[in-house]
């Protein structure tokens, strides 16, 4: 493998005797996109503004482009960031916003019109320059931090929860615009988000930080399909957590409810008599009986969400509540709150879960 554009070592940070970063170790490659997703409180800031340069690790090293930066001024190490929202420089026009960091740095000003120029066309607000931005939307005011950025030619783009404080629609649409505007660039970018939907469809890598850590590294595919830890299961996607008591162990027989049902995963030494926690996403569970889905169990449907193409149907198996979405049919009615079902899954999509 070449060697790693950014690379992460071992750091910790404490503020005072709180540790908020704790061994975080992280390799990216040039041009990757890698999200830090977690809850507000995990460390993601903090990690971010000392790749960036505004808070130095207690310990450990980061280095850019095989240099050492760990403690060099953020001036010096060629990254641009983008903040939550509200980051402009509110007196500035838009034309000046985009070259702050230009003139900064004394390039001549016929540079900095053309470079001002460009980066209004790729943020597709080419009009927008003579404005100020009190005159804009949070979305147009978000691609031009993107675009001010990412102006001077950084060497890496590090942006903290640039669409936390949009609106859905919004939000949604830049997603795709500021992927495809770091494809075409090239450029390598860590995006810290709270928003798993987020860090699932816009990352090549994905680092899921739990109190300071980082639980899981890897592709959206790997950290849904195969989360290696509960924190992760339970953090990325929606999970059904089912409580079974397991009747034999050694042919995977476990009581759900009023129902056996046979597991292919390892019941990891449990007896005959012991519980055990089973995870099941709601996308592996159909209402009904389904031929891909060989295991049913009855259930009582307790609620029922109609969100328009999908309907999110709670149904309850025992004591366990299981939350499952089907695509709306016109032409059938939904099911009923109260009303007895039975629902059918895989027993792959069974995951067995620590305690
Ligand atoms: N300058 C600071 N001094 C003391 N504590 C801080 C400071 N910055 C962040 N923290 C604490 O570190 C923890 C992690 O914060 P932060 O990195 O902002 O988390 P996140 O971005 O994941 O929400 C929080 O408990 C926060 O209160
Ligand atoms: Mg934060």
């Amino acid at each position: 493998m070449a060697d790693p554009f950014l690379s992460i070592q071992s750091v910790r940070k404490s503020f005072g005797n709180v540790a908020v970063v704790k061994d975080f170790n992280l390799d990216v490659d040039r041009g990757e996109f890698v999200s830090f997703l977690g809850p507000s409180g995990c460390g993601k800031t903090t990690m971010l503004r000392m790749v960036a340069g505004f808070e130095q690790p207690t310990s450990g090293t980061i280095k850019i482009g095989g240099k050492d930066v760990t403690y060099l001024k953020p001036n010096q190490r060629k990254v641009g960031m983008v903040f939550q929202a509200y980051a402009l420089f509110p007196n500035l026009t838009v034309a000046q916003n985009i070259g702050f960091g230009l003139r900064v740095a004394g390039k001549p000003r016929a540079e900095i019109e053309a470079r001002v120029k460009e980066m209004l066309g790729i943020i597709k607000l080419p009009d927008f320059g003579a404005r100020y931005p009190y005159q804009l939307s949070g979305g147009q005011q978000q691609r031009i931090a993107l675009a001010r950025a990412l102006a001077p030619s950084p060497a890496l783009l590090l942006l903290d929860e640039p669409l936390s404080a949009l609106d859905a629609k919004v939000r949604i649409s830049l997603r795709e615009e500021i992927r495809s505007i770091q494809k075409r660039l090239g450029i390598t970018t860590i995006f810290v988000t709270h928003d798993q939907e987020e860090a699932l469809s816009m990352s090549d890598r994905i680092v899921v930080m739990n109190e300071g850590r980082a639980d899981q590294t890897g592709t959206p595919f790997e950290i849904y399909n195969k989360p290696t830890t509960r924190f992760v299961a339970n953090f990325v996607g929606t999970l059904n957590v089912l409580k079974g008591t397991v009747v034999n162990a050694a042919n995977g027989q476990v009581k759900i409810g009023d129902d056996t049902v046979m597991l292919d995963s390892d019941l990891g030494g449990r007896k005959a008599g012991d519980s055990v926690s089973l995870a099941l996403r709601p996308e592996a569970v159909s209402l009904g009986r389904n031929d891909l889905r060989e295991t049913s169990v009855a259930a009582t449907i307790s609620e029922v969400h109609f969100l328009g193409s999908v309907i999110r149907v709670r149904a309850k198996v025992g004591d366990n509540s299981v939350s499952l979405d089907t695509f709306n049919d016109p032409s059938a009615p939904p099911p009923s709150a109260g009303s007895a079902a039975e629902i059918s899954f895989a027993r792959r999509d069974l995951m067995v879960l620590d305690d």
